[in-house]
This record gives C-alpha cells, sequence and structure tokens, in this order.
C-alpha cells in the first residue's frame, strides 16, 4: 500500500495516518469524517480542548505542526485555517510543519487564501521536496459534516490523484481547476457570488418590509422562481428569525470581500459591486456583528433601508421657469 492510498479498513495493512491541522467550525467535522471513515488522523490545533472531542474517535493529538510533521512523514496533511497569516504560522513559523517535513509529504491547504500566497507556500514547501495543493471548499459547517463540499483544487495532477481517495470522503464534488493557485482563484469567485447574493437578498427583503409582506412568504414565493437561490434557501431561516448562529462568520466573509478586491485589482479588475458588498460587510463588523454568522448583514441592511426614507414630497410643485440652463427643449 502506498503512504497514500487510504483503502478502507478490509485491508490487512494499516491504513496510514493523515494529519490535520484546525479544527475549527471547519476543520472539527472534516478531521471528524476522516475517522469515522477508518482512517488514523493525527491532529493539531492552537488550541488543544477544540481537539478533546476527537480522541474518543481515535484521533491523536500533536503540540505542534512541526510534531505533526514527525507524526506523518511522507504522507497527507489538511490545513483548515483562518487565513494566509495563520497557514504561514503554521507551516513556517516557529515549531512550524516545514521545520519537520519529509521530502514526498503532501500538504493539502483547504483554508481560503490569496491565490498568490498559495503559489508562495507552494514554492517554498517545494524547496524541501514537499507537494502541496490548495483545496479550498464551498459549503459551511453543515455540508462539511455530510460530507456535501465542493473542493476545488490546484495543484499537480499526480498530487491531485494521491489524494483523491481523502479529498472525495470529505466532498461530493472535486474539481481540479488548474495549477497551484486555480484553486483558491475558483473560490474567491465563487465567494464573490456567495457573499453578494447574501447582500443583496437582504437588501430585496428591506423591500419586502417596506411593502407590508409577510417574510415567510415572500421568502418562499421567490424561493419558486427566478431570484431563488442556495444562498436564499440556507440563509432563509436565519432572516426569519433574526438569529445569526455562525456557521460562515461576517469576519470570515469579509476577509474573503478584501480578498477578491486584492486579487481583482493586481490583476488590473475594478469589481464596483464588490466594493458596495464589502462596505456592508464592514458596516455589520463595525456594529458588532463580526463573529455572528455573515447572514447578519440582514440588520444592517434593515438600519440603511430606513434611513433611506425620502423625506416627504413639497406639496407646490417646483418653479415651472428654467433656473439654471437647462429649461424644457424648445419645440
Ligand atoms: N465556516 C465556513 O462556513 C467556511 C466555509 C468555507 C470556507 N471556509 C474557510 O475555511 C477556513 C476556516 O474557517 P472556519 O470557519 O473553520 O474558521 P474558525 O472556526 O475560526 O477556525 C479557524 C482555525 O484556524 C486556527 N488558527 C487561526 N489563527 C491561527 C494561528 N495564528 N496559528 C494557528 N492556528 C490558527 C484556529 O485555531 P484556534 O482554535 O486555536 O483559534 C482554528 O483552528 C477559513 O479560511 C474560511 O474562510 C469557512
Amino acid at each position: 500500500m502506498t503512504a497514500l492510498s487510504n483503502a478502507p479498513t478490509s485491508s490487512a495493512e494499516p491504513v496510514p495516518a493523515v494529519g490535520f491541522a484546525g479544527l475549527g467550525r471547519m476543520g472539527l467535522p472534516l478531521a471528524r469524517r476522516l475517522l469515522q471513515s477508518g482512517i488514523p488522523v493525527v491532529v493539531y490545533n492552537r488550541t488543544q480542548s477544540k481537539a478533546e472531542s476527537l480522541v474518543p474517535a481515535g484521533g491523536r493529538w500533536v503540540a505542534s505542526p512541526r510534531d505533526l510533521a514527525k507524526s506523518i512523514g511522507k504522507g497527507v496533511t489538511f490545513l483548515m485555517l483562518t487565513d494566509e497569516k495563520a497557514v504561514r504560522t503554521v507551516l513556517f513559523g516557529r515549531g512550524g510543519f516545514a521545520r519537520a517535513a519529509s521530502e514526498g509529504a503532501l500538504v493539502v491547504d483547504l483554508s481560503t487564501i490569496d491565490p498568490e500566497e498559495s503559489r508562495a507556500n507552494a514554492a517554498k514547501l517545494r524547496e524541501r521536496g514537499v507537494h502541496y495543493l490548495d483545496a479550498p471548499v464551498g459549503g459551511s459547517v453543515d455540508a462539511a459534516t455530510r460530507g456535501e463540499l465542493g473542493l476545488f483544487i490546484g495543484g499537480e495532477a499526480a498530487d491531485v490523484s494521491r489524494a483523491r481517495p481523502l479529498l472525495e470522503r470529505l466532498g461530493r464534488r472535486v474539481d481540479h481547476m488548474g495549477p497551484v493557485g486555480a484553486g483558491t482563484s475558483s473560490k474567491l469567485v465563487n465567494n464573490l457570488l456567495t457573499v453578494g447574493i447574501t447582500a443583496l437578498s437582504t437588501e430585496a427583503l428591506t423591500l419586502a418590509d417596506a411593502f407590508h409582506l409577510d417574510r415567510a412568504q415572500i421568502l418562499d414565493v421567490l424561493q419558486a422562481g427566478g431570484g431563488r437561490s442556495g444562498m436564499l434557501e440556507s440563509k432563509g431561516p436565519s432572516f426569519l428569525a433574526r438569529q445569526y448562529p455562525a456557521q460562515f462568520t461576517t469576519a470570515l466573509a469579509r476577509k474573503d470581500l478584501r480578498l477578491i478586491e486584492r486579487a481583482a485589482s493586481r490583476e488590473g479588475r475594478v469589481l464596483k459591486m464588490t466594493r458596495e458588498v464589502r462596505k456592508l460587510y464592514d458596516e455589520a463588523i463595525a456594529q458588532g456583528h463580526a463573529d455572528e454568522d455573515f447572514a447578519s448583514v440582514l440588520e444592517v441592511a434593515l438600519v440603511r433601508g430606513h434611513a433611506a426614507t425620502p423625506k416627504p414630497l413639497p406639496a407646490s410643485p417646483p418653479p415651472s421657469g428654467p433656473t439654471d440652463g437647462e429649461g424644457p427643449t424648445p419645440n
């Protein structure tokens, strides 16, 4: 058996362990899925307590990314971390993975980061003979728990084939999008839509409120028409209850919008609508919604909607004569 075949446990040979760093909202259910499918998983998380629930399921905790690299040897290690700073720390910091990584090991980074960072991390790891895939995910905590994520992969075809048996345990779609950086690029395109559609949905609900429409009914009707969307479906219950338990936080959504704007600007593109969307998320964070689900931008949209209520029109019509040289065109 190769280090990565991870065949079902019916084989007489032991299944090689997989590494997993980052047991937050997404990482924890993903590591658990691997364990539940019979794969031994060595786990690292900065905050140790988050790993505890995996120990009875067979997870083995190590104290640093460096120890993780030592334990996994030439095997596969997943990262599911907040942002590029976290990824850099885990890979290259003191006690980092690269300090003890074996030649031939494969790092699969599931975090959403700048494609430029993916390429830089891949190049640095390559100097040590370590392979790298960027593999950010579409879908949130529920999809991660059920194995229904979509994975956008960037990297060498041979590395994708090597990781595929594991990736297919994590998601229902594994799409190889191109070389390193193509996975994170695809994820940013995806998230421009998910956070943008959510923002526009909150504005639609503000209008529905102004028309005194029943929110539950209009949400139901919208899902039967051309305006239906996956985001409206998944965020509908939050929009109704105006409760926002975090799946994907507003802080992370804003992080992605910033990544999108930065990457677009680097490529010479101007995304004016995205800028407006980002301002909505900025405002949500300024108003204390950073750690709630990003559906909480509804609260900002509702307040903004009221602030925009126009003053009543003047009772008498405005003067009819030309006042500024732009009078009626003579016949
Ligand atoms: N949540 C979603 O619905 C969703 C969906 C798709 C993609 N994503 C992406 O997936 C990634 C993880 O998201 P999440 O929701 O799971 O975030 P999360 O719950 O905040 O978890 C973040 C993880 O990163 C670790 N971390 C942060 N800074 C670190 C550092 N400096 N050194 C070491 N570890 C560090 C955290 O460790 P501690 O536990 O010690 O804080 C935690 O394990 C993000 O890139 C996000 O954009 C999220």
